[in-house]
């Protein structure tokens, strides 16, 4: 995203606007004022470009009871005739998530997907080492595939860069999407699915750097392999997108020369590199405080930028016109239930593991990362909320019934209004210090942060633009001016809820499924100049007719 400085102070016009100088902030289009509403100026003939709705994909791992009990329940009066569970089927639906990454993580390494395809009596009973955990097979990728057409998803299917060879991943693919007539293929026809699956997105491996992962490499090694590996998989299907293994979070001492050296063995034979990220407020990461917790998603802006241009001096050290998109694959709030029992299966099936609870602050983070990814849209081709249900995830099974987290608002928002292009939004805002001492070397900062944080997208033919708005401030209603430019005005104001309340640990239950969830906010009338009042911690979402 180009920026232009002197640009952004003109466009905003403001008296008093002071860019905090060689602040990372100005970077995204953000500048402190010293008191005053905030004030964003939006050109929605100015925008960031189109972007692909893969960016608001999701997650699901054979882990705990996502698929088991969670999209998968033969036996339930709620499931389907090939055992779906219908209401989490119609939840996704609604929701309308565009893809769908699987079968891991974690899981992928050790995983061979040929325990999990063919008739369903024959399929092993494996220990899975990554979880501990017993996996049945029941649920393979023929009844992935069947279960993401149901919901109108498409899959992004992950091979195993740990256990498996390169042999094993290319034919995974040959299996998948090769129409008849050789070894793999034919063997997918015999299981009843004549047609070939057609997936055109694969992870190669899952977080290939990470200690803990089976299998790990060192980065050239992997990147040797995913090169090979890719190259084969392009004769068996050119219309393959490939996704290389990045760094598995920002903390690992191998941060960015993983991703360098990777690339600098695969750049030519891969479309996309994937990075992952989990927030939390811990005493390591925020010093358990709320507003640097909020803060966060200002620490994925960073990652986005930091990976983009790794892949652009590889690309220019390669001399090559291909430009890499990131695939943000695994992101989310995931910080309570992560040792111990809770990521231990014990050799059961389907054991409850990852089991995170969330509450209003930490809808109000997913809500500013999800800024974020629009906002570096131009740069992030693919991103996806690990996960969708009950493993670190929005929606949540009993036997009887699915319950929406206060995460799923967001979310939903975000799948449900942000369409078409993201555009290019300027910020002015007062800000607060966030301070660098004693946090994980990763997170740690000293910075000033606006209070407000705005992103927003336009639906041209639909005549629609639809913003997010984030108010960290814990204390105070806040104000924000939206100035609009060019000659693309808001003619009405169509809808215009928030997320707020009075308790930031408030959270939805079967019980009480509703304490955390959007209300209606008053919107100001439509125009040039349109003056929000936010409520103090807050995320909120407005869409507007545009004339
Ligand atoms: O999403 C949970 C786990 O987090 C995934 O299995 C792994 O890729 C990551 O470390």
């Amino acid at each position: 995203m180009y920026i232009d400085r002197r640009r952004v102070l003109s466009g905003l016009g403001s008296a008093g606007a002071l860019l905090a100088s060689g602040s990372w902030l100005d970077v995204i289009g953000y500048a402190q004022v010293a008191r005053g509403p905030a004030r964003a100026a939006l050109e929605p003939r100015r925008g960031i470009g189109d972007f692909d709705r893969r960016l608001f994909g999701s997650f699901l791992e054979h882990l705990g009871r996502a698929i088991y009990t969670g999209i998968y329940q033969p036996g339930s009066p709620l499931a389907s005739h090939d055992g779906f569970r219908t209401d989490v089927a119609r939840e996704i639906r609604e929701l309308g998530v565009p893809i769908v990454r699987y079968p891991g993580g974690n899981f992928v390494s050790g995983y061979n997907w040929l325990d999990g395809v063919g008739p369903k009596a024959q399929r092993p009973t494996v220990l899975d080492r990554a979880w501990n955990t017993l996996e049945t097979n029941q649920f393979g990728t023929n009844e992935f595939i069947d279960w993401c057409r149901s919901v109108d998803a498409e899959p992004l299917l992950g091979m195993n860069f740990g256990t498996a060879t390169a042999e094993q991943a290319v034919a995974y693919v040959e299996y998948c999407n090769v129409e008849r007539g050789t070894k793999w293929s034919d063997l997918r026809r015999t299981h009843g699915y004549a047609r070939p699956h057609d997936v055109r997105y694969w992870c190669l491996g899952n977080e290939m750097d990470g200690p803990w992962q089976i299998g790990r490499l060192q980065a050239r090694e992997y990147g040797r392999k995913a090169r090979d590996a890719a190259r084969q998989m392009r004769v068996i299907d050119g219309r393959l997108r490939l996704i290389a293994c990045g760094s598995s979070g920002t903390n690992m001492p191998t941060y960015l020369v993983w991703d360098r050296e990777v690339l600098e063995e695969c750049y030519d034979q891969v479309d996309g590199i994937s990075l992952h990220a989990y927030y939390g407020n811990t005493p390591a990461l925020t010093a358990g405080n709320t507003a640097r917790y909020l803060a966060m998603n200002l620490d994925m802006d960073r990652q986005i930028h930091e990976i983009a241009a790794v892949c652009d001096y590889v690309r220019a050290l390669r001399r090559s016109s291909k430009r890499l998109w990131l695939s943000f694959d695994e992101w989310n709030v995931w910080y309570r239930a992560r040792g111990g029992d809770a990521t231990n299966g014990q050799r059961q099936a389907a054991p409850r593991l990852l089991e995170e609870v969330y509450n209003l602050e930490d809808a109000l983070l997913v809500g500013g990362l999800i800024n974020t990814l629009v906002r570096n849209s131009d740069r992030v081709g693919v991103a996806c909320l690990a996960q969708l249900v009950n493993v670190i995830a929005p929606l949540v099974t009993n036997d009887t019934a699915v319950l929406r987290q206060s995460i799923y608002y967001p979310y939903a928002w975000a799948l449900h209004h942000a369409r078409g292009q993201a555009l290019d939004v300027r910020v002015e805002s007062e800000t607060y210090p966030i301070s660098a001492a004693g946090l994980q070397a990763d997170f740690a900062r000293n910075e000033q942060v606006p209070w407000i944080d705005v992103a927003a997208t336009r639906d041209a033919p639909a005549n629609q633009v639809c913003v997010f708005m984030l108010n960290r401030d814990l204390a105070a209603e806040r104000e924000v001016v939206l100035e609009w430019g060019g000659d693309v005005r808001p003619s009405r104001v169509l809808a215009c809820e928030t997320l707020t309340g009075p308790d930031l640990n408030a959270v939805n239950t079967f019980e009480q499924p509703r304490r955390v969830a959007p209300q209606r906010l008053e919107p100001p009338a439509a125009g040039d100049r349109m003056v929000f009042k936010l409520p103090a911690r807050s995320y909120t979402s407005v869409r507007l007719a545009t004339s």
